[in-house]
């Protein structure tokens, strides 16, 4: 008999970023991070499982207008990858069939991988009869070589330690703190350098080890602003963090380079609505969309100014979110 689940997974993005991994099969990082879900950017996947002796996996796309297209060979033999691990994980052998969207573009830095991956892992486990904690399922996610995606299965705000034994765990949840995410769109085209990739590279920046000795410190002020709901303490830190990730990158051998003219308009920009008054930071992923943070007040004024931008093709208006959830209704 065959079993359908569907499950929408949230992207999160990054206070504290993942790059470089001591073990990147398994997605080991050098040192934790902490992220914000998000609630407007993510992925839905449904999952069918047929308990037959066929084992070859059926991987479909849904594009934003509803379109279908069998997934890319490198893209289908990563979620292959994963529901062997599910297949594993619940001792039995079948077929998957699979269909996901996203609600946003894919590999732009909006760490579709992320939503991607967790709403995989959470609907194939359904799919096959998993029963599984919140713990498990952020290991499992994270075991698709998406560290990222180790976040994405929970909400609000939440920190993955590097330790492999330990997965991610929520520092707060969405109602502690409503934090606001206006993301400036200016590349919509897939990045040139894949995180895998970079991750790869980032050792080899002569900065990685000074970038090493510095995050302790700022991994501490990041928890204490979640803790104390403090935009003067996380600004900063959040600013400093997504520079540092860019200046690694672009001093890898050979360097990955992420910006593009519409990043430094859009940096350019949040530091004089600053200079106005506006409270608002910013941040990046591996990519050239901007993240701009700040308190429910400025939000309207950030989407005003940010508008104007002739290089910013779309803005989403996003914010922390309550984590994936299962649907009732299947894209099969
Ligand atoms: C820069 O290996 O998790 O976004 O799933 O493509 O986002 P994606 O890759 P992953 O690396 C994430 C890198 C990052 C920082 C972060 O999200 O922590």
């Amino acid at each position: 008999m065959t079993s359908v689940a569907t499950a929408t997974a949230p992207s999160n993005i990054a206070f504290i970023k993942y790059w470089g991994a001591r073990d990147l099969e398994r997605a080991v990082p050098f040192h934790p991070s902490i992220s914000m879900t998000l609630r407007r950017c993510w992925t839905m996947t449904t999952v069918a499982f047929e308990p037959v002796a066929e084992q070859r996996d059926e991987v479909v796309v849904v594009d934003e207008g509803g379109a279908r297209r069998p997934a890319g060979a490198e893209f289908r033999a990563r979620v292959c990858r994963q529901l062997d691990r599910l297949r594993e994980e619940a001792g039995t052998r079948g077929r998957f069939i699979v269909a996901t969207r996203n609600s946003f573009p894919a590999g732009t830095g909006l760490a579709s991988s992320a939503s991607g991956f967790a709403a995989l892992t959470l609907a194939a486990a359904k799919a096959v009869g998993l029963e599984l904690p919140p713990e498990r399922l952020s290991s499992l996610a994270r075991s698709s070589g998406s560290g990222s995606a180790a976040r994405s299965v929970l909400g609000g705000y939440v920190e993955w330690p590097a330790r492999p034994d330990l997965s991610a765990r929520q520092l707060a949840a969405a109602s502690h703190w409503d934090l606001r995410d206006v993301i400036a769109v200016v590349e919509e085209d897939p990045k040139a350098v894949p995180s895998l990739e970079g991750h790869r590279r980032a050792p080899t920046s002569p900065y990685f080890e000074t970038r090493l000795r510095l995050l302790p410190e700022r991994l501490r002020l990041v928890r204490e602003a979640i803790a104390r709901r403090s935009l003067d303490l996380l600004g900063p830190a959040l600013e400093e963090e997504a520079i540092e990730l860019h200046l690694v990158a672009m001093s890898s051998r050979p360097p990955a380079f992420y910006w593009k003219p519409g990043t430094v308009r859009v940096l350019e920009a949040v530091r004089t609505m600053r200079e106005d008054g506006c409270e608002a930071w910013a941040t990046l992923d591996a990519g050239a969309n901007v993240h701009v943070v700040c308190a429910p007040r400025w939000e309207a004024w950030v989407q005003r100014e940010l508008a104007r931008l002739p290089e910013v093709r779309r803005l989403i208006l996003d914010g922390v979110g309550e984590g994936p959830r299962y649907e009732s209704e299947h894209l099969l």
